[in-house]
C-alpha cells in the first residue's frame, strides 16, 4: 500500500556528552552560521538562525519573495526559564523523505509526501536543555515542530505561552475569525490586518455566545493574501496532547505570534517529556488552487496504525435534523423545563405533540433513505434529556442510553436494517465532558448492540468540568479518547462543536466529519454571509471535511416555521454545488423529504454525487469570490464539477480536458436560472443535458450567491 524512499542527505549531528558539549558551545555560538534547505522543487527556502542573543529564527522565502521574514521560536514555561534565547545549535540534520500513500478516504486516490527536512537541536548552556526544532520544506509549504527529548533537567513542565511568530511581510488581506477559545462558529471578516482591531466588536456580534481573547486575536487556518499576489495558509497539524493555537496580531509590524488555548486554571500545556508539538503550517502558493490543493496538513500527521479499516466508509445521509433547527419540530418530547430529569417518569407526562424523532416520523424518514439510496438516516432528539440540556444541572442531563417513549430503538433499526440503511447516533454533551466520559463505554455498548456505526457528537454550551475551554489541552485529549474509543468499538466519529480538525483523519480515520465552523444550521439562526463558502475551503476545510450540511432547496425558512424569518444566503443551484465544493466524505442531504419531493430533478443531483474522489482538479478559485472544483468518483469514470461564486455572480469559464480524451460523456447541468438571485429569487434553476468530452468548454453562469453543479457520466454507462 505504500512506498518509501528515505535517504539521509547530510548529517552533522553531535552525539557528545554534556560535557564536551557545553565546552563546544563557545565556540558553536560563533559558528553558528545559517542553514539553509529548500523544497524538493527549489521555490521555497527556509532558513534557521540563531540571532546573537541566542534566539532562534526561522525565514521562509517562495520563488525569492518573502512570505515569512525572521522570526522567533520558543516557548515560555511556568515557573521555570524560558525556552527562548540563550540556545547553542548542538547539531543540525538534513534529510528527504519521498513516499505516497493511499487515504482510506479522501480527495484524491494517492496522495504525495515529499519533503526536505533540517532538524536544529539547540542546547541552553545555563540550563543545561535541550529543544529540537524540525522543519519540513514541502513544495507546497512548510511545517515546523518543537520537539521535547527526555532529559534530567527538562522532565515536566508547564507550558506559560508558546511564541512561535509568522513575521509577515505586509499588511495582507485576511479571512479572519475572532480569536475565541470556545467557538468557531463566527461569520468570516475579509479584511486587511490593520482592520483587524477595527472590526473585531462587529465581528463578534450579534450571533456569538462568547467572547474574543483580544482585540487583535485570529484563529486559524488564517487564510491571506499579499498585495503582489501570494497566497498564504497558517494552521496547525497533529494536535495532540495540547492546546490549540491561535494567532495575536501585532499591527503595526504585522508580526502573529502563536497564542495557546488556556486550561481552567489559565495554563497553556502540560507535558511530559519526550513531546513533541502540533506542527505549525505554512502553505504558500502564488496560485489560490494550489492552497485548496494541498496535502500537506494530513502529510503532517502520522500514517494510521488501524489494521483493519474495512467498516470506515464514506456516508450520505438525511436525517430527522433541519425540523428541529428551523423550529418546525422540537428534540424534547415534552414542554417541561427545568425538570429534575432523574425523576421525572417520561411514560406519565404528556407529549408536546412536536417531537421530531417519533417512530413512525422516522420510518418515514428511513423509507425516503432507502427509496433514494442514502446509505443514513441521522436522528437527533432520541434521547432523553432535552427539556433540560441547557439548565443548571446539565452534567447529569443525558445518559445516552434511554429513549423517548415514542422511540422505539429496537425496532427502528430493525426496520432501517432490512431496508439496508443505518439511523446514525446523536450524542449531544451539552459541553459536559465529564458526563460524557462517565457514559461512553455503555453508550458505545448501546450503539453496538443495536447496529449503529457511527455517531455525531456535540458540545454545545459551556465546558463541564467548568472553567475548560472547548479547545484547552485537557479537553483536546477528550476528543482524542472518544476517537479511540469510538476505534474499539469499530464507530465513526462527526463531531460537532468539537476542536477544528488538523489531519487527525489520516491517523484515525473514523474521524469522518466535524463541524467547528458555522454550518448550513445558522442560515435558521439569521443566515450564513452569501460569500461564506467561497471562504470555507481556503480556511475551515484545510484541516480536514466538515460536516457543513448542505442541500438546503426550501431557502424560506418560514415555510417550515412561521415564526422564523432566516432565509438560506444561497441559491437552490449552489446548494447542490456544495456536495462537490466542500469536501467530506460525510454529506448530507439536510431539506425535509417533502421539500425534495417537489424538485425531484434538482435532488437527481445529490443522489448521483459521490463521496469520495479518485482524483480532484480546481479548476478557478479566489477566496471569498469564486471556487470551482472537478473530482472523479472513486472506482467510477463520473466526473462532478460545483462551483460557488460570491453576492455579486459571474460567468465561470472552464474547459473539462480532465476528462478522459478516449471516452464520450453524458452531462447535466444544474444551473442558476438567468433571474435567479439568493434573496430575490433563490429557486430559478435550470437543468440541460449535453454531450461532451476532454475537448469541451464551458461558460457557465453564477448569479449572486448562486452557482452550478454538474454531473458528467460516461456515455451508455449506468449510474
Ligand atoms: C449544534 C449542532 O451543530 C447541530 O447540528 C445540532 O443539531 C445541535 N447542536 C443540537 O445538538
Ligand atoms: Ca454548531
Amino acid at each position: 500500500m505504500m512506498h518509501h524512499s528515505f535517504f539521509q542527505a547530510s548529517t552533522s549531528g553531535r552525539k557528545a556528552p554534556w560535557l564536551l558539549l557545553l565546552l563546544c558551545v563557545g565556540l558553536l555560538w560563533q559558528t553558528a552560521a545559517a542553514q539553509e534547505i529548500k523544497s524538493p522543487n527549489a521555490n521555497l527556502t527556509l532558513t534557521f538562525a540563531l540571532q546573537a542573543d541566542g534566539v532562534p529564527t526561522y525565514r521562509l522565502t517562495y520563488k525569492g519573495r518573502e512570505v515569512i521574514k525572521p522570526s522567533k521560536l520558543g516557548l515560555e514555561l511556568k515557573n521555570a526559564p524560558a525556552l527562548t534565547s540563550g540556545f547553542a545549535v548542538a547539531g543540525t540534520k538534513q534529510a528527504t523523505f519521498n513516499e505516497t500513500w493511499q487515504p482510506v478516504w479522501g480527495e484524491v486516490k494517492t496522495i504525495r509526501n515529499h519533503y526536505n527536512e533540517l532538524a536544529v537541536t539547540l542546547t541552553q548552556a545555563a540550563t543545561q536543555r535541550t529543544l529540537l526544532v524540525r522543519f519540513r520544506v514541502f513544495d507546497d509549504g512548510l511545517g515546523l515542530r518543537y520537539e521535547f527529548p527526555r532529559q534530567p533537567k527538562l522532565d515536566y513542565f508547564t507550558i506559560k505561552e508558546e511564541r512561535t511568530q509568522f513575521a509577515l511581510a505586509g499588511d495582507h488581506k485576511a479571512f479572519w475569525l475572532p480569536g475565541d477559545y470556545d467557538t468557531q462558529e463566527y461569520s468570516t471578516v475579509t479584511s486587511n490586518l490593520s482592520e483587524i482591531r477595527g472590526k473585531m466588536k462587529a465581528a463578534t456580534t450579534p450571533n456569538a455566545s462568547q467572547t474574543p481573547f483580544s482585540a487583535t486575536g485570529v484563529q486559524t487556518p488564517l487564510m491571506l493574501k499579499s498585495k503582489d499576489g501570494l497566497y498564504i495558509n497558517i494552521h496547525e497539524a497533529a494536535l495532540i496532547d495540547y492546546s490549540a493555537m491561535h494567532l495575536e496580531l501585532d499591527d503595526q509590524s504585522f508580526v502573529l505570534t502563536s497564542h495557546l488555548t488556556p486550561d481552567a486554571v489559565g495554563d497553556k500545556g502540560l507535558i511530559q517529556t519526550p513531546a513533541n508539538s502540533p506542527w505549525r503550517t505554512v502553505i504558500v502558493s502564488d496560485k489560490a488552487g494550489d492552497i485548496l490543493e494541498s496535502k500537506l496538513v494530513l502529510n503532517l500527521n502520522e500514517p494510521t496504525k488501524f489494521k483493519d479499516v474495512s467498516w470506515i466508509k464514506p456516508v450520505k445521509y438525511v436525517g430527522v435534523w433541519w425540523e428541529m433547527i428551523t423550529g418546525k419540530s422540537t428534540w424534547s418530547y415534552t414542554n417541561q423545563e427545568n425538570i429534575k430529569l432523574d425523576s421525572i417518569d417520561y411514560s406519565k407526562v404528556k407529549p408536546n405533540g412536536t417531537h421530531g424523532a417519533n417512530n413512525a416520523h422516522v420510518k418515514e424518514y428511513i423509507d425516503f433513505a432507502a427509496k433514494h439510496g442514502f446509505d443514513a438516516v441521522l436522528v437527533e432528539g432520541w434521547n432523553t434529556g432535552w427539556e433540560d440540556w441547557f439548565g443548571k444541572h446539565k452534567d447529569y442531563v443525558f445518559d445516552f442510553v434511554t429513549p423517548y417513549p415514542d422511540f422505539d430503538v429496537v425496532e427502528l433499526n430493525r426496520y432501517a436494517a432490512s431496508k439496508n440503511v443505518r439511523i446514525i447516533m446523536h450524542h449531544e454533551t451539552s459541553g459536559s465532558v465529564r458526563n460524557y466520559e462517565r457514559h461512553l463505554d455503555s453508550a458505545f455498548q448501546f450503539m453496538n448492540k443495536y447496529g449503529y456505526n457511527a455517531v455525531k457528537t456535540g458540545y454545545v454550551g459551556d465546558i463541564v468540568p467548568l472553567g475548560h475551554h472547548h479547545y484547552d489541552q485537557w479537553v483536546n485529549n477528550h476528543y482524542q479518547y472518544v476517537l479511540e474509543k469510538a476505534a474499539e468499538h469499530k464507530i465513526m466519529v462527526n463531531g460537532h462543536e468539537a476542536v477544528r480538525p488538523t489531519g487527525l483523519a489520516r491517523t484515525f480515520p473514523n474521524l469522518i466529519g466535524n463541524e467547528a465552523a458555522r454550518g448550513t444550521e445558522y442560515e435558521a439562526f439569521g443566515g450564513n454571509n452569501a460569500d461564506h463558502t467561497t471562504i470555507l475551503p481556503f480556511t475551515r476545510l484545510i484541516g480536514g471535511p466538515m460536516d457543513y450540511t448542505p442541500g438546503i432547496f426550501q431557502t424560506k425558512v418560514s415555510a417550515y416555521n412561521p415564526q422564523n424569518t432566516s432565509f438560506v444566503h444561497s441559491t437552490l443551484a449552489r446548494q447542490l454545488a456544495l456536495y462537490v465544493t466542500m469536501y467530506s466524505p460525510l454529506q448530507m442531504a439536510a431539506d425535509l423529504p417533502e421539500t425534495y419531493n417537489q424538485h425531484l430533478d434538482a435532488f437527481q443531483f445529490i443522489k448521483d454525487v459521490a463521496v469520495d474522489w479518485d482524483d480532484t482538479k480546481v479548476l478557478e478559485a479566489e477566496p471569498g469570490d469564486y471556487i470551482t472544483y472537478a473530482r472523479k468518483a472513486k472506482g467510477k469514470t463520473s466526473w462532478f464539477v460545483g462551483s460557488t461564486c460570491d453576492e455579486q455572480g459571474r460567468t465561470s469559464k472552464i474547459n473539462l480536458s480532465f476528462l478522459d480524451p478516449s471516452k464520450k460523456y453524458v452531462a447535466t447541468v444544474y444551473a442558476d436560472a438567468k433571474n435567479a438571485h439568493y434573496e430575490k429569487n433563490p429557486q430559478a434553476y435550470a437543468i440541460r443535458k449535453m454531450n461532451v468530452t476532454s475537448k469541451s468548454k464551458l461558460s457557465q453562469y453564477c448569479a449572486p450567491g448562486g452557482g452550478y453543479a454538474i454531473s458528467i457520466m460516461e456515455a451508455g454507462a449506468a449510474r
